[in-house]
C-alpha cells in the first residue's frame, strides 16, 4: 500500500527528475524534441522539417505584414525548429526575416541558408564582384560574422559562384556550401555537379506526387556523403488541391500523422538521403503544423509505399 509519505517522495522524485531530464523538460516547456538528421560528415544534428521563405512567407514580407513574420519565426523557434531557407531574390523576405531575428536574437538560434546568384538561370555569367557584394549583402543583414549555408540558386554560373562560397568557406565566413535546383532540364547538370564539386547541400524539388530524385540523384547525394534539402514538400498548391475534400486515412495515426501537411511531410523526411524538408508558411499554426511531422513514428518503405498509392488514387 503507498502512503502519503510514499506519495510525497515519488512526486518529488517525478519533479527532479522533470527538472533535469532535457526531454522532460522540454516537454515542460512546451517544446517538443524533434527527429533530427545528421550533416553528411559531421556530427551536426539538424531538425528534419525547418522553414522554407519564398511562396507565401515571401509574399507577407513584401506586404510589410512584420508581425506575421515574427509570428511565423517564433513560433518555428519556440517549436524547436531552426533551418530556414532563404535567398535575395525572395522579395522582401530575407531582408525582413533577418532585420527580424537580429532584432529578436533569434539570428543566433537558427541554421541560415541563404543563396547567391547575379547570373540568373540558363547561361548567363556572373559578375564575381556583383556576387560578392550579393553574399555581403546577407551576411551584414543577419548580423552574423559566418553564415551556415549558402546554395547558388538554380545552378546559375556554377564555376564563378561556387567557386566564390569555396573561397568563402576555405576563410571561414561560411560553414557550409551547395547548390540548388528545382528544374528538370538542369538535374544532368546538377548531377555532374554532385560528382565533381565538393559540395555539403544540395537543394531540390521533393514531394510524394514528385519522385524523380529518388531514382538518380538521392542515391548519389548518399554516395558522395551530401545533404539535402528537399524544397517544395506540397508542391506549394499542387498537393493541397489533390486533397481538397479528403480526410485522413485511419491508417496515418500509425505513423502519427494529425493533417495532410504531416502526411506530406513524413513521407518526405522519411527518404534517407533527405537531410531537411524545407517547407514555407505564412501561418505560425502551420509552422507547428508542420514541425509536428518531425515527431513520433515515421513510416518505413512499406509504410511509404502505401502512402503515395493513396494519394496517386485520390
Ligand atoms: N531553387 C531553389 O532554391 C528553390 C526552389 C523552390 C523552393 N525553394 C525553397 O523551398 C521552400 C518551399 O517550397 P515552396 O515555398 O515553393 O512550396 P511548399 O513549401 O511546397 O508550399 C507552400 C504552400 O503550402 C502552404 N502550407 C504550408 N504549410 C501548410 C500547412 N501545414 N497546412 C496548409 N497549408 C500549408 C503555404 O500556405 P500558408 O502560407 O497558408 O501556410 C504555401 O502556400 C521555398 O519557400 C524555398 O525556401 C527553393
Amino acid at each position: 500500500m503507498i502512503t502519503r509519505r510514499d506519495c510525497l517522495k515519488l512526486s518529488a522524485a517525478a519533479g527532479l527528475a522533470l527538472a533535469t531530464h532535457p526531454r522532460l523538460l522540454m516537454a515542460a516547456e512546451g517544446k517538443r524534441s524533434l527527429i533530427t538528421r545528421t550533416i553528411p560528415g559531421t556530427s551536426e544534428q539538424l531538425p528534419a522539417v525547418g522553414l522554407g521563405s519564398s511562396a507565401s512567407f515571401s509574399r507577407i514580407a513584401g506586404e510589410g505584414k512584420v508581425e506575421q513574420v515574427r509570428e511565423v519565426l517564433e513560433a518555428f523557434v519556440r517549436e524547436g525548429g531552426t533551418v530556414f531557407d532563404t535567398a535575395p531574390s525572395y522579395g522582401a523576405a530575407e531582408e525582413v526575416a533577418a532585420r527580424i531575428a537580429q532584432e529578436t536574437g533569434l539570428n543566433r538560434k537558427l541554421f541560415w541558408a541563404t543563396k547567391v546568384n547575379v547570373a540568373g538561370r540558363g547561361g548567363g555569367k556572373a559578375d564575381p564582384a556583383a556576387a560578392r557584394a550579393q553574399i555581403e549583402q546577407s551576411l551584414a543583414r543577419l548580423g552574423k560574422e559566418q553564415m551556415d549555408l549558402i546554395n547558388v540558386h538554380n545552378l546559375g554560373d556554377v564555376p564563378t559562384q561556387l567557386g566564390l562560397l569555396k573561397e568563402y568557406r576555405d576563410a571561414g565566413r561560411v560553414r557550409y556550401i551547395g547548390v540548388t535546383t528545382t528544374f528538370p532540364g538542369q538535374y544532368e547538370e546538377l548531377e555532374r555537379i554532385m560528382r565533381s564539386e565538393p559540395l555539403n547541400f544540395i537543394g531540390v524539388d521533393y514531394a510524394i506526387d514528385n519522385r524523380v530524385m529518388e531514382e538518380r540523384i538521392f542515391p548519389l547525394a548518399q554516395e558522395r556523403g551530401i545533404g539535402v534539402l528537399a524544397y517544395q514538400p506540397f508542391g506549394r498548391s499542387r498537393l493541397w488541391q489533390k486533397v481538397d475534400g479528403h480526410v485522413l486515412p485511419d491508417w496515418a495515426a500509425e505513423y502519427d500523422i494529425a493533417s495532410w501537411g504531416q502526411f506530406f511531410l513524413k513521407y518526405v523526411i522519411s527518404h534517407p538521403a533527405v537531410t531537411v524538408a524545407t517547407p514555407a508558411t505564412s501561418q505560425a499554426r502551420n509552422a507547428i503544423d508542420n514541425l509536428g511531422a518531425a515527431s513520433g513514428r515515421l513510416p518505413d518503405e512499406a509504410g511509404r509505399r502505401r502512402m503515395f498509392e493513396h494519394i496517386r488514387s485520390l
